[in-house]
């Protein structure tokens, strides 16, 4: 059941007949829910936030109390060995990686630095929007491109709108909120042909759960010279997501470019947690294991209740209820059980986080009471 019906498709986002018109993602709608289903940890199932509540692994957290001694000192040396480090791991040089609070500064970073003086910035729609808002902030102009019938990247038609006043083309790959990722044997093309035209913004967030090995990073891009900007985080599989550290990687003068515009960089706790956490092979391995038997057990609920989801290749599944997500939000919400925020035109589809499995059984039961 993970086909998404074409008529329903069109009818959802409104592009049935002529009126090939979707309603502009606006911040400030999103905020207003934000708010809400972000708010701490109230004993509720926190399915809203695409995080990993394994972590911080056992090894990450004694390695942070270790960086407390360090707590008295400015943290320059040591984020320049996380750079050696995230350098060696990607195949890249040490000016190519710039470390920040979170993958969110970096997309902010790089919003400001090509944003800031009006020009476009093309982007599928609806997507992860760090870096589309922070631009729009400082005047840029977000062409956005509705997704495909399969609620994937519409690749002909963000190559077709890129033009003379083009700054920016965005990917979001495996995609936020609907967890497709571009078909393997398209995305290298489409990002080395549109990097001759315009700068590209490869965020890979969720690349780690991608299960086949063979599937691309656009580093191999950034390795080429090419015109071409990947972020990375260590919020999701590495359970990292309260640290705040992620890191952007792309040629030296693009990372020199964004770089002053970083302002909050990371923390000496941050930063002793991320450089364990690469060593911790075995938390990262179990994260992923966990993650699939979050997946399979979803999967299995939507079955039961007869509804669409869309396969995913992330830490979250994206569902059709055929209700308001606002109604189904406070319903669950009522039940203990947080789940993701609108995502509109998607209007009455859900984002549920995978998580432990306790949590995943409340949503199970409450999304069973909820949909009779
Ligand atoms: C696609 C995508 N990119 C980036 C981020 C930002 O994460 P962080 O700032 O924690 O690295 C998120 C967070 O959910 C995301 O979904």
């Amino acid at each position: 059941m993970n086909q998404i019906n074409r008529r329903n498709w069109l009818r959802l986002t409104g592009l049935a007949g002529s009126a090939a018109i979707v309603a502009p993602l606006k911040s400030n709608t999103i905020s207003q829910y934000v708010g809400d289903i972000n708010s701490p940890v109230n004993g509720s199932a926190r399915l809203s936030s695409n995080e990993n509540p394994f972590g911080p692994s056992q090894r990450v957290r004694d390695a942070i109390i270790k960086g407390f001694e360090e707590g008295c000192r400015y943290p320059f040396g040591k984020v320049r060995e996380l750079m050696d480090v995230l350098a060696k791991k990607e195949g890249v040089e040490p000016n190519q990686i710039i470390v920040t609070g979170g993958s969110t500064e970096g997309l902010k970073a790089t919003g400001l630095t090509y944003g800031v003086h009006g020009g476009e910035i093309i982007s599928p729609d609806p997507t992860y929007l760090s870096l589309l808002s922070y631009a729009e902030q400082f005047g840029a102009y977000i062409n956005r491109v509705p997704l495909n019938e399969k609620l994937e990247h519409d690749l002909d038609e963000m190559e077709k709108r890129v033009g003379n006043q083009t700054r920016l083309v965005f990917v979001c790959n495996p995609n936020n909120p609907t967890g497709t990722i571009i078909p393997k044997d398209k995305i290298t093309d489409f990002c080395r042909s549109l990097s001759r035209r315009t700068l590209v913004f490869s965020d890979e967030a969720y690349g780690d759960f991608i299960v086949d090995k063979e599937y691309p990073s656009m580093i191999d891009l950034v390795k080429e010279g090419a015109n071409v900007i990947v972020s990375r985080t260590f919020s999701k599989v590495y359970g990292l997501a309260g640290l705040r550290v992620g890191y952007l990687i792309a040629r030296p003068d693009i990372a020199g470019r964004i770089r002053p515009n970083v302002m909050a960089n990371t923390n000496m706790l941050a930063i002793y947690a991320a450089l364990e956490a690469l060593n911790d092979q075995d938390f990262y391995r179990f994260s992923l294991d966990k993650n699939e038997e979050g997946k399979a057990y979803i999967y299995n609920v939507l079955d039961e209740l007869g509804l669409e989801y869309v396969k995913s290749h992330t830490n979250f599944i994206f569902f059709h209820t055929g209700r308001p997500i606002q109604d189904l939000i406070s319903q669950m919400n009522g039940k203990g059980v947080n789940i993701g925020r609108p995502f509109p035109p998607l209007s009455d589809w859900c984002r549920i986080s995978t998580g432990k499995m306790d949590d995943l059984h409340r949503f199970g039961e409450a999304l069973k009471q909820v949909m009779a």
